[in-house]
């Protein structure tokens, strides 16, 4: 007879939905361990470009959600959020196998509890916080509702777009570390667009002496 497989076993058949800056890094990093993703956009034609890399156009978020079992919400908080989870509740809802369907949002000072609250067909929820840079860490928070054997499946999931991947148990503690890890990065960035304005400002009152 044959065994019944674990949550955990199950093929990865990863979606993402919005490919810009963070959707793109993620697509790249599943492409690069043969995982083809599936995505969706809001915007026809800019996809394009995905396809020849290896991913794969859905053809609506309803299909997405069908053919999908871990699903990547990328889109910008806030409204762009709040439609695509919208879209995504719906197909939900009449998808039989919703309790298989694992979502992990992006988006950020989005706690896992408002993606549950705007995916209420959802019972699988996480809240995913990849820090793009040196060593790329991910923090991952799981709503209390998720399964031991889902929580696994999302940590490999997480381990597919960077092997540093840590567990949170607040999601509030998420925007903690995540604002920790960007600071460098955010203090890099600030110091060099203001040494850019001193060194305008610089050539402007070279050029205009008193
Ligand atoms: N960039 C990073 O390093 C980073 C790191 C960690 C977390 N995040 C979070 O990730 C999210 C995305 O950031 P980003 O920098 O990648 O933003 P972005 O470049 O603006 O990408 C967002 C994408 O979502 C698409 N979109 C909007 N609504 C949609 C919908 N209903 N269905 C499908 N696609 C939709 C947009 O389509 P259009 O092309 O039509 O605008 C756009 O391509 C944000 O919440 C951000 O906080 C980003």
């Amino acid at each position: 007879m044959a065994m019944a497989i674990r949550a955990a076993e199950r093929v990865v058949k990863p979606g993402i939905v919005g490919v810009g800056k963070l959707g793109l890094y993620i697509a790249e990093q599943f492409i690069s361990y043969q995982k083809q993703p599936l995505v969706v956009g809001r915007t026809p034609g800019k996809l394009e470009k995905l396809k020849a890399s290896g991913a794969q156009i859905a053809a609506s978020h309803t299909a997405l959600v069908e053919e999908t079992n871990e699903i990547l919400i990328c889109t910008k908080p806030g409204k762009d959020f709040h439609q695509a989870c919208d879209t995504l509740n719906t197909a939900l809802a009449m998808s039989p196998h919703k309790e298989n369907k694992l979502f992990l949002s992006c988006a950020a000072a989005t706690t896992v509890e408002d993606v549950t609250r705007y995916l209420p067909h959802a019972s699988q929820t996480f809240s995913v916080m990849p820090v793009i840079g040196l060593n790329t860490p991910l923090f991952l928070s799981a709503h209390s509702a998720v399964t031991s054997e889902n929580r696994e499946r999302a940590l490999n999931v997480c381990k597919l777009i960077t092997p540093h991947v840590y567990e949170l148990t607040s999601s509030s503690t998420i925007h903690a570390a995540t604002t920790m890890a960007c600071l460098p990065g955010w203090l890099a960035h600030t110091i060099h667009t203001l040494a850019k304005q001193y060194r305008h400002f610089g050539r402007e009152n070279n050029r205009n002496p008193e």
